[in-house]
C-alpha cells in the first residue's frame, strides 16, 4: 500500500498499557505524510507523559477541557473539525462505555461528542474485560452507530492473561488508516459469504454437524468489508460474533442456507463459499425425541444440496470462490472441484495438518484459478483472510 497520508489525525489515547505503543503509531503517522495532534485522559497520563507524545508529533498534546493555555485557535470544537479522522488508540473499556452513552467527562469524550468526523477505535483491554457481554455489546452498538472497530488482536498480554483483548500493532493500524482513505480494491462490491457448519435435525434435541468453527468465514467477511465491499454473511451455528461492519443473516441447516444464499446470490458480484455444510441431512427427523433403546437405530440419510453448484449454475452467476478441505493430494482434487463446480477460484486446505483447517486459528491454503495457483503459507485466519481477499480482488479485476 502507499505511503502518503496528507490527512489530519487527531489520535485519542486512554488509559490503558499499549500506550506505549501510541508513541510508534504517531511516528508512523508523521512517516506517512501526516499531521497528527493528541488527546490523551486523565488516566492515559498515567501511563506515558505527554511530553513523548508531543516530542514525536512536534505538537503541543491536548489533555484538558478546561485549558487556560490553550490557544483559541485551535479549542476542543476546532480540534475536532480539523481532524479528517478520530483514531482512539488504544480504546480502554471505560472509554468505549462512556462513548457509548455519550458521556462528555473529559476532553477526548467531549471531542467526540462535539465531532462530526469519523471515529475508530482500537479496543486494547484484559480478556476478561474484553469478553464481558457488558464490553461486548458496547463495542457492537458503537459498530452499529458507524464507528469502525479496529481489532483486538488475540495473544499474550500485560497482564500475563492470553486471549483477545491486545491493541493492534502500530503498523496494522497505519495499513487500516491508509485502508480508510484509499478506496479498497472492492469498493462497492457485494460479496455474499457463507461460513460456519450446518445443523441437521435428528429429532428436536440431537443434530448431525462438523467441528467448522466459522474462524475462516468471519475472517473473510472482516477482510473483505476492509476493502470496501458491502458484506453479507450467512452463517451456521457458530460461537464467535460477527464483524459489525457486515450483515449477518443466521441459519440452522442446509437447507436454509441454500434458501437464504439463492435468494441473494444474483445480487451478488461474488460469492465466498466458505461454509462447512454438512453433505446429508436425516430424511424424516424426528417430531418427539427418540428414546434410548437396548437395540441400535438406523438413521436414512439424504444428500443435501450443493450450494455452491447451484450458485455457479445461475445464469448471472457471481464470481464464485470455494473452499476444499482435502487430506491428500490437495492440489489435485482441488483443480477437480474447481472444474466440476464451475468455480473461479478454489482455496484448498489439508485437514489433518497441525495449525491448519477447521478449529485451529491459523491456517496455510493453496488457491488455485483455472490457469494459475498460488500458496498462502501458515499464517493468522485473519492474515491469511486479507491475502485470500487481495488475491481475489486481483483474479475479481482481471475477468471483469
Ligand atoms: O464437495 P465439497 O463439500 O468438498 O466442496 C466444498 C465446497 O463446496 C465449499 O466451498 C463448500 O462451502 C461448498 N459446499 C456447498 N454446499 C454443500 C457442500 C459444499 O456450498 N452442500
Amino acid at each position: 500500500m502507499e505511503l502518503t497520508l496528507k490527512k489530519n489525525i487527531l489520535l485519542g489515547v486512554t488509559g490503558g498499557i499499549a500506550a506505549y505503543k501510541s508513541a510508534e503509531l504517531i511516528r508512523l503517522l508523521v512517516k506517512a505524510g501526516a499531521e497528527v495532534r493528541v488527546v490523551m485522559t486523565p488516566s492515559a497520563r498515567e501511563f506515558v507523559q505527554p511530553m513523548t507524545y508531543q516530542a514525536l508529533s512536534g505538537h503541543r498534546v491536548y489533555t484538558e477541557i478546561f485549558d487556560a493555555e490553550a490557544d483559541s485557535a485551535m479549542d476542543h470544537i476546532e480540534l475536532a473539525r480539523w481532524a479528517d479522522l478520530v483514531v482512539i488508540a488504544p480504546a480502554s473499556a471505560n472509554f468505549i462505555a462512556k462513548l457509548r452513552d455519550g458521556y462528555a467527562d473529559n476532553l477526548l469524550l467531549t471531542l467526540c461528542l462535539a465531532s462530526q468526523q469519523p471515529v475508530a477505535i482500537a479496543p486494547a483491554m484484559n480478556q476478561q474485560m474484553y469478553a464481558k457481554e457488558a464490553t461486548l455489546e458496547n463495542i457492537r452498538e458503537l459498530g452499529i452507530r458507524g464507528i469502525k472497530v479496529w481489532g483486538p488482536a488475540e495473544g499474550d498480554q500485560a497482564c500475563g492473561d492470553v486471549g483477545p483483548g491486545r491493541m493492534l500493532e502500530p503498523d496494522g493500524l497505519l495499513e487500516l488508516i491508509l485502508g480508510y482513505f484509499s478506496p479498497g480494491k472492492l469498493a462497492g462490491k457485494q460479496v455474499l459469504i457463507t461460513a460456519g457448519p450446518t445443523h441437521e435435525a435428528i429429532d428436536p434435541v440431537r443434530y448431525i454437524s462438523n467441528r467448522s468453527s466459522g474462524k475462516m468465514g468471519y475472517a473473510l467477511a472482516q477482510a473483505a468489508s476492509e476493502a470496501g465491499a458491502e458484506v453479507t454473511l450467512v452463517s451456521g451455528p457458530v460461537s464467535i460474533l460477527p464483524p459489525t461492519s457486515v450483515r449477518c443473516v443466521s441459519v440452522i441447516s442446509a437447507l436454509e442456507m441454500r434458501d437464504v444464499v439463492i435468494e441473494r446470490a444474483p445480487k451478488a458480484d461474488i460469492f465466498i463459499a466458505c461454509a462447512a455444510v454438512s453433505d446429508y441431512r436425516v430424511t424424516n427427523p424426528a417430531t418427539q425425541k427418540i428414546k434410548k433403546k437396548d437395540t441400535g437405530i438406523q438413521l436414512q440419510l439424504v444428500p443435501n444440496p450443493d450450494i455452491v453448484s447451484e450458485v455457479t449454475e445461475l445464469d448471472n452467476k457471481p464470481f464464485t470462490l470455494g473452499f476444499a478441505a482435502e487430506t491428500e493430494d490437495v492440489e489435485r482434487h482441488a483443480r477437480e472441484k474447481l472444474t466440476r463446480k464451475n468455480l473461479d477460484m478454489i482455496a484448498a486446505n489439508r485437514v489433518g495438518v497441525e495449525q491448519s483447517g477447521f478449529e485451529s486459528d491459523t491456517n496455510e491454503l493453496i488457491v488455485l484459478w483455472p490457469k494459475g495457483q498460488q500458496l498462502l503459507a501458515l499464517k493468522e485466519k485473519y492474515e491469511i483472510a486479507k491475502q485470500l481477499i487481495d488475491l481475489l480482488a486481483d483474479r475479481y479485476n482481471a475477468v471483469e
